[in-house]
C-alpha cells in the first residue's frame, strides 16, 4: 500500500510541475503566475478540491502520443470565494502553450455542467494558445462544446473570464459569452485576427498590446470590463466581485452585515446641484454618499463614461446601480452608453439583484455618426432591459429627464417600483430653450420675446411637480435624505413578485 501511496504523490508532483520547471520560469519570466499559483489566489485557502488530475490527451499524430503531461494543460474543480461555491477552470500555458484539445476541453465541460446543476458561478482562467493544433477538427469540436455550455449557463449561474494570456481565434467567443471579461494590462491579449494577418490583409500594423490588449478592450471595443496591472490585483478583484453575486439564479444575492446607518443624511447632498443647469457636477459624488461604506464595485469605468455602471450595497444587500455622468457629453444616451447599461440591466436582471438608477439625462445624442451607427436599434436595447426587468427598480432624477430618455431611465411607466425627484428635477419632453425654439418659431426674430417665453417654460414644465401630479414621481425628496428613502424603498421591495408572459425567450434589438 505504502508503494501505491508513494506512486500516487509522484504522479501529483508531476502534474503539479506542468510543463516542467524552464516553462514555469519562463511563465514568472513575464510577469504572469501560473495556473495553479492563480488558483491559489483566487480561492479560499485550502478550499481546492482539483478533479481530473491524471486527464491526459489521446493525440497519437505528430509524436503527441510521446508527450503526455498529467491534467492536459487546464487545472479543473472547485473551490470557496469568501466561503460561497464557484467552479473554476485555469489554462496553464506551460503545457502545450495552454492550448485546448479534445480532452482538456472535456475537463472545463465536466464542470460547467457541474455548476449549472448545483448552481454555482464559473471562474474561467484564460492563457490559451488557441486550439491545439495537433489536434486539428477535435480541438474545434471541443470549443464548440464549451461554447454550448457558455450559453445554457448564461443567466443561470454568473460566469467570469479572467484573461491572463494570449486568447486568440475563435477561442475569444468562449470569455465573449460570459458576463464579465477581466484583462491584465501587457501580458493578456484577446482578437479574432492577429497582428501578421491584419498586416497582410488590411495593411496595417498594429501591435498585439494596440490590437487586443486590456487598454483598447476596456476603453474601445468594450469587449472587457476591466483592466488591472497584474494577475494577483486581477483576481483579487475577481473575489470583490463575487461578494456581490449570488451563486445562481435560484439563489438571492449574498447579504453582509452593514454597520452604515440606513438613515444617514448627508447634507452636503443638498448643494450637488448647480444653480446653472448647464454646469455638470460629478455622479459619482452621489452614488459614493448614498451607498454602504462608500464601497462601489465599478465595471466599465473606462469605456462610455457617459454613463456609470456597478455594484455596491444598501443596508447590505447588494443593488446595481445604472447613473447618467454629467460630466461627460452632458449625460446624453448614445449608442455605447446604451449597450454598456442595457447588458448591465439584463445581468441585474438575470441574477435578482435590485437595480438602482440615478437620472441626469438632456436626451439623445444627436448626429449622423449616431445615427448611420444605429442609435434607434442600440437605445432601445436599454429600453427593452428596462422594460422586461422584474427586479426592484428604484428611481431617483437629480436634474434632467427629458424626452425618450425619461422614459428609457427606468421611468414609472417602463414598472419603475419606486420613482423618486429631487427638487432640481427637470422633467419635460424636452429642454426650454429647444421647446420654445419649436413652438415659438413665429416669434425667432425677437430674441428678447424668445428669451421671456423660454422663462415661462422653465418655470411651467422645467420642474418635478408636473410629473408629481400625475403620480409619475412617488415623491420629491429632500436630497440629504436619499440614501434613507432608497434604503426604506429597498426594504418594502425585498420580497416582491412580478413575471412576465411566458415566452421562449424575447427578441431584444441585437
Ligand atoms: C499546440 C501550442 C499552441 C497550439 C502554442 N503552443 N500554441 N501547441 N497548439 N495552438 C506551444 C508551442 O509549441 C510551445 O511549445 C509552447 O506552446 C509555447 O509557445 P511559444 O510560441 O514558445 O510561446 P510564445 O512565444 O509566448 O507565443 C505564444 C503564442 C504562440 C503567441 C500563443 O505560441 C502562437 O502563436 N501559437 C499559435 C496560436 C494559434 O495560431 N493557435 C491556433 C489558432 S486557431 P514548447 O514545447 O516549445 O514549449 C484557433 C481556433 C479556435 O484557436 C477555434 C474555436 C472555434
Amino acid at each position: 500500500m505504502q508503494e501505491i501511496l508513494e506512486q500516487l504523490k509522484k504522479m501529483r508532483e508531476r502534474a503539479h510541475m506542468g510543463g516542467g520547471k524552464q516553462r514555469i520560469d519562463t511563465q514568472h519570466q513575464k510577469g504572469k503566475l501560473t495556473a495553479r499559483e492563480r488558483l491559489a489566489v483566487l480561492l479560499d485557502e485550502g478550499s481546492f478540491e482539483e478533479w481530473d488530475t491524471y486527464v491526459e490527451h489521446r493525440c497519437r499524430d505528430f509524436g503527441m502520443d510521446k508527450q503526455k503531461v498529467p491534467g492536459d494543460g487546464v487545472v479543473t474543480g472547485y473551490g470557496t470565494i469568501n466561503g460561497r461555491l464557484v467552479f473554476v477552470f485555469s489554462q496553464d500555458f506551460t503545457v502545450f502553450g495552454g492550448s485546448l484539445s479534445e480532452s482538456h476541453a472535456e475537463k472545463i465541460s465536466k464542470i460547467m455542467d457541474k455548476a449549472i446543476s448545483v448552481g454555482a458561478p464559473v471562474i474561467g482562467i484564460n492563457d490559451s494558445g488557441g486550439a491545439r493544433i495537433q489536434e486539428g477538427i477535435a480541438s474545434l469540436a471541443g470549443y464548440a462544446e464549451v461554447f454550448q455550455r457558455n450559453v445554457l449557463a448564461s443567466g443561470v449561474v454568473p460566469q467570469i473570464s479572467l484573461i491572463m494570456g494570449p486568447c486568440a481565434g475563435g477561442a475569444v467567443y468562449s470569455p465573449a459569452m460570459t458576463d464579465f471579461i477581466l484583462m491584465v494590462k501587457d501580458t493578456s491579449y484577446m482578437f479574432v485576427t492577429g497582428p501578421d494577418v491584419v498586416r497582410t490583409v488590411t495593411h496595417e500594423k498594429v501591435t498585439h498590446e494596440e490590437l487586443g490588449g486590456a487598454k483598447t478592450h476596456t476603453s474601445r471595443s468594450s469587449v472587457a470590463d476591466l483592466a488591472f496591472d497584474n494577475d494577483i490585483d486581477a483576481l483579487l478583484h475577481t473575489r470583490r466581485l463575487m461578494d456581490f453575486l449570488p451563486t445562481s439564479n435560484r439563489h438571492a444575492p449574498p447579504r453582509r452585515a452593514s454597520h452604515d446607518d440606513p438613515d444617514r443624511a448627508d447634507m452636503s447632498l443638498d448643494n450637488l446641484i448647480p444653480d446653472d443647469p448647464q454646469k455638470p457636477y460629478d455622479m459619482n459624488e452621489l452614488i459614493h454618499k448614498v451607498i454602504d461604506d462608500d464601497d462601489f464595485f465599478e465595471i466599465q469605468p473606462s469605456f462610455a463614461r457617459n454613463i456609470i455602471i456597478g455594484f455596491a450595497r444598501m443596508e447590505g444587500m447588494p443593488v446595481g446601480i445604472v447613473a447618467n455622468q454629467p460630466m461627460v457629453l452632458a449625460g446624453c444616451l448614445d449608442i455605447d452608453s446604451s449597450r454598456k447599461a442595457s447588458r448591465f440591466v439584463r445581468f441585474c436582471d438575470c441574477f435578482n439583484i435590485p437595480i438602482l438608477t440615478f437620472v441626469d439625462v438632456p436626451g439623445f445624442l444627436p448626429g449622423t455618426q449616431q445615427e448611420y451607427g444605429g442609435i434607434i436599434k442600440h437605445g432601445a436595447k436599454l429600453l427593452f432591459a428596462y422594460c422586461e426587468a422584474t427586479v426592484p427598480k428604484v428611481t431617483v432624477i437629480t436634474r434632467k429627464a427629458y424626452g425618450g430618455a425619461y422614459d428609457v431611465m427606468s421611468s414609472k411607466h417602463l414598472r419603475g417600483d419606486v420613482n423618486f425627484a429631487w427638487p432640481s428635477a427637470e422633467i419635460a419632453v424636452m429642454g426650454p430653450k429647444g421647446a420654445v425654439e419649436i413652438i415659438f418659431r413665429k416669434d425667432a426674430h425677437d430674441p428678447q420675446l424668445l428669451e421671456q417665453r423660454t422663462e415661462e417654460y422653465r418655470q411651467r414644465f422645467a420642474n418635478p411637480f408636473i410629473a408629481g401630479h400625475r403620480g409619475f414621481i412617488d415623491d420629491v425628496i429632500m436630497p440629504h435624505a436619499t440614501r434613507k428613502r432608497l434604503c426604506r424603498s429597498l426594504v418594502m421591495l425585498r420580497d416582491k413578485k412580478l413575471t412576465n408572459p411566458w415566452k421562449k425567450h424575447d427578441n431584444i434589438p441585437l
